[in-house]
């Protein structure tokens, strides 16, 4: 796969130089390809790799199947929650939840991102049954590959309030950092991530286009949010299921399965389940748990920040009826 990775990486050489950059960090750039910034080359650690050129290549190569599900995220948006949940609800035939199989579920002996994996950094690069039709991305809607829309697959996205979001992803970038180097200030991260310069950002143009989506298209684009499945786990997971035509039946739901997946899925359950793994690599699971709550950016966003997030908000979603 690594080796496959570098091919692409040359062979989108020269449409990745002549693409615009910005130096976000020392040595550090990102390039803004179909209105969005990425970055380029071999990015993040050396199993994933969510660089540019795996779009690219992504939207030359990829082909779906109509039958295949995407749960498409921003960084740091709920892509591992979605994926839990995803996946026990498409595959609770084959892996039993209960009580007793908690411990032995895919989720729990291997991960989230082992059971769902990325489009752009895994799927495409393997044979197309890697991902047995359920797989995850953090590409733009405008910006995926054709045949995931001409095939009206399934998409389900996840948005979650920006604030939460930029600090989610500033605590998750200093632990990424494997080089010793001092961590990114928050001020610093801030001032980026407004601008959009964050990878896949603008973050609200990322929202903005799924939930456009899912307006036109609702049989095919479910847009869900952080907040509200945190308020009401129990009717949005139904809703999820529902979407991706697995709706739980009634036996089922009287059997307490409905609850039984929410626990599974849980930051609690997942989080023990992985916790000591966070050394910054891929298989660390870890680092994809850290409070699991709502609103924490509270404690550490100034009133000034909190106002400049809250008024881009406003501008952005104008006439749009996104809430968290
Ligand atoms: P915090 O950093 O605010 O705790 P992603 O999965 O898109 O990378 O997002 C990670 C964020 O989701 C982190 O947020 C993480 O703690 C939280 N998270 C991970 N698994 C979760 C779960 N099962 N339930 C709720 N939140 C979860």
């Amino acid at each position: 796969r690594k080796e496959k990775m570098a091919i692409i990486i040359e062979r989108y050489k020269d449409k990745v130089l002549a693409l615009p950059r910005k130096e976000i960090d020392t040595n550090i750039y990102l390039c803004k390809y179909q209105g969005f910034w990425y970055h380029h080359g071999f990015w993040l650690h050396s199993n994933a790799n969510f660089s540019v050129e795996a779009i690219m290549a992504s939207q030359d190569e990829f082909q779906a199947l109509p039958t295949d599900v995407f749960l498409a995220s921003q960084v740091k948006s709920g892509t591992t929650w979605l994926k839990s949940l995803g996946f026990a609800i498409l595959n609770r035939t084959k892996f039993k939840i209960d009580k007793d199989s908690c411990a032995t579920h895919p989720l729990i002996t291997t991960s989230p991102h082992d059971c769902v994996p990325f489009l752009e950094s895994e799927s495409f690069l393997h044979n197309p049954s890697y991902a047995n039709g359920l797989m995850a991305t953090h590409i733009p809607y405008t910006s995926l590959p054709q045949s995931i829309i001409s095939s009206d697959c399934r998409i389900v996205y996840i948005h979650r309030n920006p604030k939460d979001v930029l600090i989610s992803f500033w605590h998750f970038m200093n632990t990424l950092r494997e080089d010793g180097s001092s961590p990114t200030k928050l001020d610093d991260m801030f001032e980026l991530f407004r601008k959009g310069l964050n990878p896949y950002g603008p973050f609200w143009d990322h929202a903005i286009g799924y939930y456009k989506a899912s307006l036109e298209r609702p049989n095919k684009v479910l847009f869900l949010t952080y907040e509200k499945l945190k308020q009401d786990t129990y009717n949005e997971v139904k809703r999820l299921a529902n979407f991706l035509g697995s709706s739980f039946t009634k036996e089922e739901e009287d059997d307490g399965l409905v609850q039984e997946i929410i626990e599974l899925c849980s930051f609690k359950k997942l989080s023990e389940a992985h916790k000591g793994n966070k050394d910054g690599s891929h298989s660390s699971n870890g680092i994809y748990f850290r409070k699991g709550i709502v609103g924490d950016s509270v404690n550490y966003l100034t009133t000034e920040m909190i106002k400049t997030f809250d008024e881009i908000t406003k501008e952005k979603f104008d006439g749009l009826n996104i809430s968290f």
